[in-house]
């Protein structure tokens, strides 16, 4: 019998090992090597468990001259998801393959299940984690009359190949490629040495078919992709599916497009049946658009490429223990403590002896700075207990000096307050004119002089 062949597998970076040792010598990763069983045979390439692919689905690669090549050749093709092809950039490119991420439960499942019944081509929709009974209820739940999506419930690569060639999908979509198994490596599903065969014969496949495939991953407790970073590497695109659980809003980015821009994003809803999506993003603020509160402050932010208006709420009241508490929820909890200090040093107003509470609205989590303003207005005016008026909102960073700094992209910022009727945007100044708007654009250069304004 033969042997049974291991060898040690680095978990961070894919990295191959005759032995164990502590440190990774490729990575310098410690602890990360774990022990896998390999048994490669002489051939294993996909068709090998189909025998010949037949000669329509194949495509012999010639070189060719770069000027002759026509980039129109192949058109993306439509997966009549505005926001999901708006992510792609433009819609799905043949022969590519896609790596959806996210959180359990989120919704990855859901998404590629909706795109699969809205496309108008024959799709072939693999699930290793649920019974088609399962998908049929979900599918129910969306409720697409889709005539062309198939089901399978599979996890040997070897067996999809074969239902593929049967089937001749235009569109493949697997339900996790940690669930895949290949028969030419014995380690256990999800271990780094699966994760990479089952890609690069899924790859392998997309290249040679033409046939665009989207893969789900898994991603671990720290946020990455769960497999070795290489798998991000292999694939040509890679999605996260992201948003609060308890919110309804999720947002789908790219983090890597080989086909477009990482600027663009998606919104989408979680309904009862299935995602909505939000071609109109200012719409989740509108919706929460009520009474006004003191504490509460409205920013002009960008998410990708995409103006979004943010309700910032904050919460400053008297420490009742001896060490005041701070807490975000969506903002960055250093950067909240930078404000606070901006403020106290600065500006002169004790905070430190103030709880401070703040939450972003809608369960979005924002990096652009350009929330700083509306930041630092919303925790006044709670210091204050003094309301903003709701027809003002602000969009600038708040340097550490006090400065009130300019963002980037103001014109697309101003013409998305313009359009939702706000009276008066708050920003830095700027060379920049915006003419013709209907609102009323107002540059401060110091915190100092907006507070002045604000609540004098
Ligand atoms: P799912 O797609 O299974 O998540 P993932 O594949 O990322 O693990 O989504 C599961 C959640 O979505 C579940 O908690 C229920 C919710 N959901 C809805 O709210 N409405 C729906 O129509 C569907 C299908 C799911
Ligand atoms: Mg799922």
């Amino acid at each position: 019998m033969a042997k049974v062949k291991t060898t040690w597998f680095c978990q961070s970076c894919g990295s191959q090992h005759s032995k164990w040792q502590g440190q990774c010598s490729t990575c310098k990763e410690w602890n990360t090597l774990v022990e896998e069983v390999v048994q490669k045979e002489q051939k294993k390439t996909w068709e090998s468990a189909v025998g010949e692919v037949p000669l329509s689905r194949k495509r012999a690669p010639k070189p060719q001259l770069i000027s002759e090549i026509n980039a129109a050749e192949s058109p993306r093709l439509d997966t009549t998801n505005a926001e999901f092809n708006r992510v792609l950039g433009g819609g799905l490119v043949p022969g590519s393959i896609t790596l959806l991420g996210g959180e359990p439960g989120i919704g990855k499942s859901t998404l590629l299940l909706q795109v699969c019944l809205n496309l108008p081509f024959k799709t072939l929709y693999v699930s290793g984690e649920e019974s088609a009974q399962q998908i049929k209820m979900r599918a129910n739940r969306i409720k697409e009359e889709a005539v062309n999506c198939y089901i399978l419930t599979e996890t040997k690569t070897q067996n999809i190949f074969r239902q593929i060639t049967e089937v001749e999908p235009d569109v493949l979509i697997i339900d996790s490629i940690q669930t895949l198994q290949t028969d030419h490596i014995e380690s256990s599903p999800g271990s780094v040495s699966q994760i990479r065969e089952c890609t690069s014969e899924l790859i392998k496949f997309a290249k040679e078919t033409n046939t665009p495939v989207l893969l789900i991953g898994h991603i671990t407790k720290d946020g990455n992709i769960a497999g070795p970073k290489i798998l991000e590497h292999m694939v040509d695109t890679v999605l996260q599916f992201e948003g609060d659980r308890n919110h309804t809003y999720r947002i789908l980015r790219a983090l890597k497009n080989r086909f477009g821009s990482t600027h663009e994003i998606g919104i989408y809803e979680m309904l009862g049946h299935g995602l909505r999506e939000v071609t109109n993003p200012s719409e989740i603020l509108i919706s929460q658009r009520g009474a006004t509160l003191s504490g509460t402050a409205i920013a002009a932010t960008m998410e990708g490429m995409r103006p979004l208006m943010i309700e910032v709420q904050a919460l400053v009241s008297t420490a009742v223990y001896g060490t005041p508490q701070r807490s975000a929820t969506g903002y960055n909890l250093k950067r909240l403590n930078m404000i606070l200090a901006v403020l106290e040093k600065r500006a002169g107003f004790k905070l430190g002896q103030k709880d401070v509470f703040l939450n972003i609205t809608g369960g979005i989590t924002v990096d652009d700075p350009a929330i700083d303003l509306a930041v630092v207005a919303a925790i006044l005016s709670s210091n204050f207990d003094l309301e903003l008026s709701s027809q003002h909102c602000f969009s600038a960073e708040v340097g550490l000096g006090g400065e009130i700094r300019p963002v980037s992209r103001m014109e697309q910022r101003v013409n998305e307050v313009a359009k939702l009727g706000f009276d008066k945007v708050f920003i830095a100044p700027s060379k920049q004119e915006f003419k013709n708007t209907g609102t009323e654009v107002q540059a401060f250069s110091k915190i100092e002089d907006l507070v002045r304004y604000l609540f004098s």
